[in-house]
């Protein structure tokens, strides 16, 4: 993007409903590059979660009294709003929990451990995964005797497609990849890996913590079995997260917690489950934080998530344009943004990755380092660590510059 020219997105306005990011970080304007990690929050979703507790905080779908009902149907609205986003056929195909590493645990350990999986099933995944979505299936396979392979990358960081033909078997029974990679921003194929799955007769998992925030999801044309994020990536509180399944799949998954509000009836015995999704929400749910989400959903909707995803595009292109004017920098993932999401990991010869944060963190900008929890990803590229920067609807090309002045500076330091 040239600087003149007009974003997609008002962003002036966009910011200044985040209060945020009106402080000083020692004096210098915050320049929050960090949003892979959490984005910050506007006023409305701040101000939904204090009205909940200032105004009709009570428990959901157990109370007959007023603030009860009130609280039941704006915590079940924000699952219809939440439905409606990702473009699911019914509210009861989501579920909420904690995070994305909540709900790919409830895959893994539902369907997985206590689930159809046998010894000897074969579980597909890439190398390009975030933790949350190496660790859970160890788990099936250390316990259940399921045999894990990975897909890989080429050198730009695109998933090497032509793997899936021989890694997909008859024994593949669960095919699993993130949308979007937290580390490269590569834009994964989920529609002809979920139909490649589906002809094997596996079930294709996706981890869209990276992708809800900036992609516009349509879970139905992407032919996803079960699908999580995180409310927090996209503008909602902490402690709240989605699974979406479909209905057949979340009939075959057992729930991961037992207790209260999860079960239709209760024994010494034994105990049968509730409808879903509330069998798989046992516990008093994080009211709150879902109708947080819901309010911030409705903030990305109002935005439009096409106009999201442009502006991401835009701001990208111009950080990579800049970044590639910097000798002794280099950058990894994709270089059409296009294939990419607002995500640029990038290293400076001779310099740790965690001295450009500290660096650039004494100029007001927020960005992170280390290994990004994608450690496997990281002995592929044999890199112990990278810095990244990552955008969201409140960055524009300024941000970009300010990033720029400061990777320049962190030169002039180690020169
Ligand atoms: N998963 C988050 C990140 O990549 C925390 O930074």
């Amino acid at each position: 993007m040239s600087k003149a020219e007009k974003t997609l997105l008002n962003v002036p306005k966009i910011q200044a409903d985040f209060p945020i990011l009106h402080r000083k970080i020692r004096g210098k304007r915050l320049v929050y590059l960090d949003s892979a990690a959490t984005s910050q929050k506007p006023r409305q979703v701040i101000d939904a979660t204090t009205d909940f507790y200032m105004r009709y905080n009570a428990n959901v779908h157990r109370a007959i009294y007023e603030l009860g009902e009130e609280a039941t149907r704006e915590y079940e609205g924000a699952r219809e709003k939440v439905a409606a986003f990702i473009h699911a056929r019914s509210p009861n195909q989501v579920i909420f929990t904690k995070s994305t590493t909540e709900a790919l645990n409830l895959v893994a350990y539902g369907y997985g451990l206590k689930g159809p999986i046998q010894a000897g099933d074969e579980i597909v995944g890439t190398v390009m995964e975030h933790h949350s979505n190496h660790v859970p299936w160890h788990f099936v396979r250390d316990h259940k005797g399921a045999v894990l392979k990975y897909v890989d990358i080429d050198d730009e960081g695109n998933l090497r497609m032509e793997q899936y033909d021989e890694l997909i078997t008859k024994r593949t029974k669960i095919v699993t990849v993130s949308m979007c990679s937290n580390v490269l921003g590569t834009i994964n194929p989920i529609k002809e890996i979920a139909k490649r799955a589906h002809e094997a007769g596996a079930v294709c998992v996706v981890d869209a913590a990276q992708a809800a925030p900036h992609l516009p999801i349509d879970v139905q044309s992407l032919g996803a079995d079960f699908l999580a994020f995180s409310g927090h990536k996209m503008l909602g509180p902490t402690g709240i997260g989605v699974l979406y399944g479909e209905t057949e799949a979340l009939e075959a998954t057992e729930p991961l917690l037992g207790g209260g509000e999860m079960i239709r009836e209760v024994h010494l015995g034994r105990a049968s489950w509730n409808d879903i999704p509330y069998r798989f929400e046992g516990g008093t749910p994080n009211i709150a934080g879902a109708i947080g989400l819901g309010v911030a959903v409705d903030y990305l909707t109002d935005l439009k998530m096409e106009a999201v995803r442009a502006h991401e595009m835009e701001v990208t292109r111009y950080a990579l344009d800049e970044i590639h004017r910097i000798p002794g920098v280099r950058t990894y993932g994709p270089e059409d943004v296009k294939q990419k999401a607002g995500v640029l990991a990038f290293t400076i010869d001779g310099v740790h990755p965690h001295d450009i944060a500290s660096i650039l963190d004494v100029e007001g900008i927020c960005v992170r380092s280390g290994h990004h929890c994608a450690q496997p990803l990281m002995e592929r590229y044999d890199l112990p660590a990278t810095a990244r920067a990552s955008f969201y609807v409140y960055n524009d090309s300024d941000d970009v510059d300010v990033l720029m002045a400061g990777i320049r500076k962190v030169q002039e330091v180690f020169a």
